[in-house]
């Protein structure tokens, strides 16, 4: 089934942009360009905030934002509730992260990871479904439990 997918980058992750909207199209999915438009130096939470802002507003959707290391941008989009962001590295990171995380949201690093990871990353991401069950569980406590560091002073 054809899926949304909203996209957005920073100056470190704008290059290859235009490269992962192109496998997402040719997957048969949709892409929607969050920005920015060009390699001018911005702050990757402003955009992952556009991103995150997207996909919780708009049920059944995804997202992939993209930075020069990937970590910003998933530190950034997972203090949303409802967002699970998943810093990934390769195909297995992409594939576990939908089937054990249910993440809906894909982030890498543009510095990190080469152009053929990158397929392979996407194709497992958007291919693969969430196993629910035990995982499931997981993820409500994830949602209840967004204080539990509350106490540790
Ligand atoms: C920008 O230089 C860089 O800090 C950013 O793209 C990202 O890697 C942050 O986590």
């Amino acid at each position: 089934m054809a899926k949304k997918i909203y996209i957005a980058t920073d100056h470190a992750g704008y290059a290859v942009k235009a490269y992962v909207k192109d496998i997402v199209t040719n997957l048969g999915h949709e892409i929607i360009d969050l920005g920015p438009d060009s390699a001018d130096r911005v702050d990757y939470p402003d955009f992952a905030k556009k991103c995150t802002e997207a996909v919780t507003s708009d049920a059944g959707s995804f997202g992939i934002l993209i930075c020069g290391t990937g970590i910003g941008m998933s530190i950034a989009a997972n203090k949303v509730s409802g967002i699970r962001a998943g810093l990934c590295h390769d195909h297995y990171t992409a594939k576990l992260t939908r089937q054990h995380n249910d993440a809906n949201i894909l982030c890498f690093g543009e510095r990190v990871v080469g152009k053929g990871v990158i397929e392979d990353m996407v194709e497992a991401f958007l291919n693969t479904e969430f196993e629910g069950g035990r995982h499931a569980t997981r993820i409500g406590k994830i949602e209840e439990g967004c204080s539990f560091g509350a106490d540790l002073g």
